[in-house]
């Protein structure tokens, strides 16, 4: 066996992990998430032998162009951002063969007619069979027209009989409950629940999906995972950069929209839930859907709000020596904007599990570095029987953290003895780390998930009623924050842990934030 036919990181993805032939649809194929994440990693999974031997891509947009131009933009791309890299000329001659292009509007139905055309073509000629993932990746408010044309244009198969249609929905899945609540029902009208696959690609992190791994496979840490023997729980997204060019959208969004709701809630709900009782996609998604129901609602007055949830927004700073400028500064952003770039909070799930037990959540760009991690702080030992060590040994925890990214792996705080006469202690990791035991780079994301959708297999995205939960929690902060006003913005400059009124969150409770 080769080094790379060894590698662990392949194993069970590989052999019957090939799907079905199939022709993938991408709506919104001239924009950057096209570019920049679905082909390049299309080619790694074709590159991977991953991909079915027959299978198609059709970009939609509305520009005109040719396929070979189209195949041309999609080889730059690959060029520069698929992870498997060089991209082989031999390999690219043959998968871009498999490239095609459609061009019209959304909300034309000549656009549809075209399409079907063109894959009943494909069809016959490549022999697809019918079956179709259609990928929108369009901005948000184009989803429902397009929902509702292939449903009417009967692109959609909606029986479990024939040839299967899914539909990857990028996110943001609306952006309240309501919204979320009308984009469902537009979903269901054309297909069925399991056909819509609502991706949020954080699930599709090799360090996600170890969560449910590292919980599950291993009998050790169920016992401590509860109220008696933890204290509280930390949950970390912070980013070192600011909006960078992409204040319009983030002004209609704010940090809690754009990272809480979706990617926050999912790595912790896999770490809060109960065991499903199988790794299948209704079994996961049931016990998310616990926690969110479990959680603790926000209350609405702001002044009560104030003391569970601290918002903040960037001014001008530096981040590794890079100057930043202020939120307020960026491109289409308003220069009053009450608009939160960072946000830390206070949560409880009421259930037996965690009944007590604080979740202090924070999320922020512009702060000092990229750490995105979940650190499980247990309660002290009850006694110390080392006078040297008492008052360490009643301040500081023991400590598991799971770093999500970079430096992807997890570590567990321990007292060690350190050498000499006297018993004296000091905290010491022991560690795992990804790079070191498994020696090779984790998928991208998006591979991951795209091929679960061609395979039908939607453990690793978001259930309609489970995004419902999530906005139906976060909708009463909003809504609180939206008839109140905000702090005085911006209340941290960039390059720092955010604002002071984060710290005093904690030190309320008599805990601190991880330093990270
Ligand atoms: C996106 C958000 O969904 O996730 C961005 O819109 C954010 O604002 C990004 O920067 C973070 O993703 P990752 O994979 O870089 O952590």
């Amino acid at each position: 066996m080769s080094a790379e036919q060894k590698n662990p990181l392949r194993e069970g993805l590989s052999g019957e992990r090939v799907p079905p032939p199939n022709t993938m649809v991408i709506f919104g194929a001239s924009g950057d998430l096209t570019k920049r994440k679905l082909v390049p990693a299309l080619y790694s999974l074709a590159r991977d032998r991953l991909l079915p031997s027959t299978f198609n891509v059709v970009g939609v947009a509305r520009r005109e162009i040719a396929h070979e131009a189209f195949r041309g933009a999609m080889r730059e791309s690959c060029d520069k951002f698929a992870r498997r890299r060089p991209v082989e000329d031999s390999l690219w001659d043959h998968f871009s063969q498999a490239l095609y292009y459609s061009s019209g509007t959304f909300e034309d139905p000549k656009t549809y007619e075209k399409l079907k055309k063109m894959l009943a073509e494909l069809d016959e000629k490549r022999g697809t069979l019918g079956n179709r993932v259609y990928y929108l990746s369009t901005p948000p408010s184009e989803y429902p027209v397009i929902i509702k044309m292939l449903g009417e244009a009967g692109l959609i198969n909606k029986s479990k009989d024939g040839p299967f249609t899914r539909v990857i929905i990028e996110k943001p899945f609306g952006r309240d409950l309501e919204s979320a609540r009308s984009l469902n029902q537009e979903v269901h009208e054309v297909m069925r629940e399991d056909q819509a696959y609502r991706i949020d690609h954080y699930l599709g992190k090799e360090t996600v999906q170890n969560i449910l791994v590292f919980r599950f496979a291993n009998a050790l840490w169920e016992p401590l995972w509860n109220s008696k023997y933890v204290d509280h729980v930390q949950l970390t997204v912070a980013e070192a950069i600011g909006v960078e060019g992409r204040g319009g959208y983030f002004e209609g969004s704010g940090i809690v929209r754009d990272m809480v709701q979706n990617h926050m809630f999912q790595f912790f709900t896999l770490m809060a839930m109960e065991p499903p009782v199988a790794f299948e996609a209704d079994a996961v998604r049931d016990e998310k859907l616990k926690v969110l129901k479990s959680l603790r609602a926000m209350p609405t007055n702001p002044e009560e709000l104030g003391k569970f949830v601290v918002r903040g927004q960037y001014g001008a700073g530096s981040v590794s020596g890079n100057p930043i400028i202020s939120y307020r500064a960026e491109k289409d952003v308003k220069p009053e904007s009450a608009v939160e770039t960072y946000v830390a909070m206070k949560m409880f799930i009421d259930n037996w599990r965690w009944a007590g037990v604080p979740f202090y959540l924070r999320s922020g760009k512009a702060l000092p570095k990229r750490v995105t991690e979940i650190a499980i702080h247990f309660k002290k030992a009850p006694h110390s029987i080392f006078p040297n060590a008492a008052s360490q040994l009643a301040t500081e925890p023991n400590v598991l953290a799971i770093r999500i990214q970079p430096d992807e792996g997890i570590s567990l705080k321990f007292f060690s003895k350190v050498p000499g006469p006297t018993m004296d202690v000091l905290p010491v990791p022991m560690e795992f780390r990804y790079g070191t035991s498994f020696g090779a780079e984790p998928p991208e994301a998006y591979e991951r998930l795209i091929l679960d959708c061609m395979l039908g297999d939607g453990t690793l995205f978001t259930r309609g009623d489970e995004v419902e939960a999530s906005w139906a929690w976060i909708d009463r902060i909003e809504k609180s924050w939206a008839e109140s006003k905000a702090p005085p913005f911006p209340n941290y400059a960039a390059g720092t842990w955010g604002p002071e009124a984060a710290d005093q969150l904690l030190a309320q409770d008599g805990r601190a934030w991880r330093r990270l």
